[in-house]
């Protein structure tokens, strides 16, 4: 196995993880994940940062072994407590006795509570910290709520390289390489998407105020926990992540809608038709009943434009809708134009639950119609207005 060198003191120990089938046993991993471990190696003293799942520590090891050439490894850096990095601490520690756990105030009493680790073990740091390697320094930056209280990074100077915790980071396992120079990334883009909607989407601001700090970093790598090395498309991805941590949409229209019997779905489908015909080319349309609420979210936050239907389900709203709303309410979704709309049979409430939701959300509609039993001709035109008013708000 050949020893995958990122620049001349910064090395790549983590692994793929293609078995697990969701994430946080929430989202599905359909091309994988990986969990990055990197070993920095000064000319006195070796870091760790961060660990990866309990499960794959021996694949790790067996990396590590082939990267420290005997030397003992002094610190472990703890840039993320979630268990999927620091499930391997309790490992680590017995292997090197002497190894000291570096982290900032959250971290340590984190790593205490679920691992039992005694005080003699930590290193405390607070924001800007350096420590000397030996010609090669750490400096680290805390970045809280991304997406945990903890979360920090660690920056190699004199390298150039950013170790990111979640920030920057997509799902995939990564396919033979390990940076993006290496190999095919169109894959990986569809997943930043993805992970940073429903892993970090609710901590918009937090990310903003990471990424003021880390624009005054002279970064060459960015080493996430998890995903590529972004190196040629670094530009790209920090993009990507500040767009959506702006909550700005792209050009496009995502419709979520639920169905039992297919008069709501005829009236999403009526709707699509009607915005391609305004020129809307990037529609994206999901039976909330079928897609993966992952996915639906991805696009939600990708996508400017967002219109949600539901029938009335015992007096509310369809319950695979309503999760959609909860998690979009969760992550306290913002700058969309969206536009409802609704069904019922005896008794209407869907569509204003909805329109209260998106109210809430501080999210007005710019239109909304509802539809008792099937599509009527005036439906029909209500639902073409709908379209219109969203094509008409949206600049088509
Ligand atoms: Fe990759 Fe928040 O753990």
């Amino acid at each position: 196995m050949n020893i995958r060198k990122i620049t001349d003191r910064v090395f790549y120990v983590g692994v793929n993880d293609r078995t697990t089938h969701k994430f946080e046993n929430l989202w599905p991993l359909p091309q994988g994940v990986s969990y990055n471990s990197y070993i920095v190696k000064g000319s006195d003293k070796i870091a760790l940062i961060d660990t990866v799942e309990a499960a794959s520590m021996d694949a790790m090891l067996n990396k590590i072994e082939k990267t420290i050439d005997n030397r003992p490894i002094d610190y472990l850096i703890v840039n993320h407590m979630e268990p999927d990095h620091s499930g391997g601490i309790p490992e680590i520690l017995k292997l090197y006795p002497d190894l000291k756990i570096i982290g900032n105030r959250q971290t340590i009493t984190m790593v205490k509570g679920y691992y039992n680790i005694g005080d003699s073990r930590f290193l405390e740091i607070k924001d800007n910290d350096v420590i000397d390697l030996g010609e090669t320094t750490l400096q680290f930056i805390l970045t809280p709520l991304i997406h945990w209280p903890e979360t920090m990074m660690t920056f190699v100077k004199e390298e150039g390289v950013l170790f990111s915790g979640d920030g920057f980071g997509c799902f995939g396992a990564l396919n033979g390489g390990v940076m993006d120079t290496e190999m095919e990334t169109e894959c990986y883009f569809p997943e930043i998407y993805r992970y940073y909607s429903n892993i970090v989407g609710k901590y918009g601001k937090p990310v903003q105020m990471a990424l003021k700090k880390t624009s005054e970093l002279d970064i060459k790598y960015i080493c996430s926990t998890h995903g590529p090395v972004w190196h040629q498309y670094m530009d790209k991805v920090v993009d990507i992540y500040n767009r959506l941590s702006l909550y700005e949409g792209e050009e496009g229209v995502t419709i979520v809608y639920g169905s039992m019997y297919g008069h709501t779905e005829e009236i999403a489908e009526l709707i699509a038709s009607r915005l391609n015909e305004r020129g809307v080319r990037n529609l994206k349309i999901h039976n909330a009943s079928k897609s993966e609420m992952s996915f639906i979210i991805s696009d939600a936050f990708r996508y400017k434009g967002l219109i949600v239907g539901s029938p009335t389900y015992n007096g509310k709203v369809f319950p695979p809708v309503e999760e959609f709303m909860s998690a979009m309410e969760n992550r306290e979704i913002k700058n969309k134009v969206v536009a409802t709309f609704g069904s019922f049979t005896w008794a209407s409430s869907a569509n204003k639950s909805l329109v209260e939701m998106f109210t809430r959300m501080k999210l007005e509609p710019v239109a909304s119609m509802d539809m008792k039993h099937s599509p009527s001709e005036e439906d029909i035109k209500a639902a073409v207005l709908l379209a219109d008013n969203v094509a008409d708000s949206l600049g088509y």
